[in-house]
């Protein structure tokens, strides 16, 4: 299994899942995805991730993304534990969880690292595009829980980048100003594309408003 990277195709599959059998590319349809592991169901860190990550999914609608969880337990586990979740974080989990008894989603995505764990997947990140490609990829370890505002920060420096010729700068959030992509020099470009104007602190270092509030 080659490891996948930035740009290659999300790869396909067809698993069980809370909410019944799920075909990947079907299940994301013209949607962005964000396709996330967990190392086991019932465990402390998982139930604030999985809790949080509900009570974002207006956040995720917003921007067009679907979420949906694996781990390797099993369905009916899912569902016994879907109850725990909704309960302790105060929310209520639609989104499903992969039931990935057989793995073949943890080994298609690389989840599973032997020297970390043998059996139990770490905590990966799958952010895919409408055109099924992979755009971000994170893995932190079983003992770290992730920062889900932080994938919802990076789909809107994604979906913002895709639509304009710029690039988000460091610790950036929605409505702060952007950088100017180096690439474009053209002083007529710069005027078409920029019509709020740019501050240049370098030639490679021009800043502008983000440009489509
Ligand atoms: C947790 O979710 O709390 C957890 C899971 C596996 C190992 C360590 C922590």
């Amino acid at each position: 299994m080659a490891t996948l990277r930035l740009g290659d195709t999300a790869p396909d599959f067809e698993q069980e899942s809370s909410l019944g059998k799920i075909k990947f590319h079907e299940f994301l349809g013209d949607s962005w995805g964000v396709l996330f592991s967990h190392p086991a169901d019932f465990t402390p860190v998982c139930t604030t991730e999985l809790g949080y990550t509900a009570i974002l999914s207006g956040e995720f609608a917003k921007r067009g993304a679907k979420v949906i969880a694996v781990s390797v337990d099993g369905k009916q586990s899912h569902i016994d534990w879907i109850k725990d979740i909704n309960d302790t974080q105060k929310t209520d989990v639609q989104y499903p969880i992969l039931a990935d008894e057989d793995r073949k989603v943890a080994t298609l995505y690389d989840m599973i690292h032997p020297n970390a764990s043998t059996t139990a997947t770490v905590r990966s990140v799958f952010v895919i595009d409408p055109n099924k490609k992979i755009r971000l990829i994170l893995t932190y370890p079983a003992s770290t829980g992730r920062n889900f505002d932080e994938i919802l920060r990076a789909l809107d420096s994604l979906q913002l980048t895709d639509n304009y010729s710029v690039a988000t700068p460091v610790n950036w959030k929605q409505g702060e100003d952007v950088i100017i992509a180096p690439s474009i020099k053209d002083p007529a470009v710069l005027k078409e594309k920029f019509p709020k104007g740019y501050t240049e602190i370098r030639p490679y270092l021009r800043i502008t408003p983000q440009p489509d509030l």
